[in-house]
């Protein structure tokens, strides 16, 4: 099996019940934070991912799936990262996220930084934050390319792609999911990052955080 989905798709129709069944009724009903978009960001974060070498299409896969399941509104709730990240951990613990440690500590990083993080290094977590801040057609802005943090995010032909893609049809987790299956096929040079930590003390959260970039003033 390779860390960080699970190979059936019986598996994944488990993980798909047990999001349905821990995010918040806010996050299900969501026009602008709810499954559709969370959809939106895994089609975009799978684009990127493919031309951004070293990055972990698991755990961006992860990532869109789970980085706004936990929000109790739709205005301010700056907390929704960090509880989407303890949610993550959570379904890691069920055995219904197989992936490796830095591959969970990666997750969690991205999904506590998706909240105003600007631009940053790490290849995996700047191919999450561009795949979220690509969507932001769906609520009449345009992504401001200062703060993406790849190359492919940063790209000329992002804004039509993306654009296109948010506000064009839906598409099934199923066709997602079989999109990430050849995604992955060709990633086995993952970045693996020794700096990002799954831990739960808050010294280790703060070092989680160094991950990210300057706020932006989003
Ligand atoms: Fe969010
Ligand atoms: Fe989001």
């Amino acid at each position: 099996m390779n860390a960080g989905l699970p190979d059936a798709t019986a598996d994944f129709d488990v993980l798909l019940s047990a999001v349905d069944a821990g995010a918040t009724e806010c996050a299900l009903n969501s026009r602008v934070h709810g499954p559709r978009h969370w959809r939106d960001v895994a089609r975009i974060g799978v684009a990127l991912a493919r031309e951004t070498p070293r990055a972990d299409p698991a755990v961006v896969f992860c990532f869109a799936l789970l980085h706004d399941t936990q929000r109790l509104n739709e205005y301010e709730d700056p907390d929704h990262g960090p509880r989407a990240a303890a949610f993550a951990t959570a379904l890691a613990d069920r055995g219904l996220l197989t992936l490796a440690g830095d591959q969970l500590a990666a997750l969690v990083s991205a999904c506590e930084c998706h909240t105003g993080s600007g631009p940053v290094e790490h290849t995996t977590l700047g191919v999450c934050l561009d795949a979220d801040r690509l969507t932001l057609w769906r609520v009449g802005k345009v992504p401001d390319a200062r703060y993406l943090s790849t190359v492919a995010g940063r790209d000329d032909a992002a804004p039509r792609w993306s654009r296109e893609l948010v506000e064009g049809p839906d598409v099934t987790w199923a066709a997602i999911f079989a999109e990430y299956g050849l995604a992955r096929a060709d990633r086995r040079d993952h970045d693996r990052p020794t700096d990002v930590y799954v831990a739960s003390d808050r010294a280790d959260r703060t070092r989680r955080r160094a991950n990210c970039g300057r706020r932006t003033p989003e």
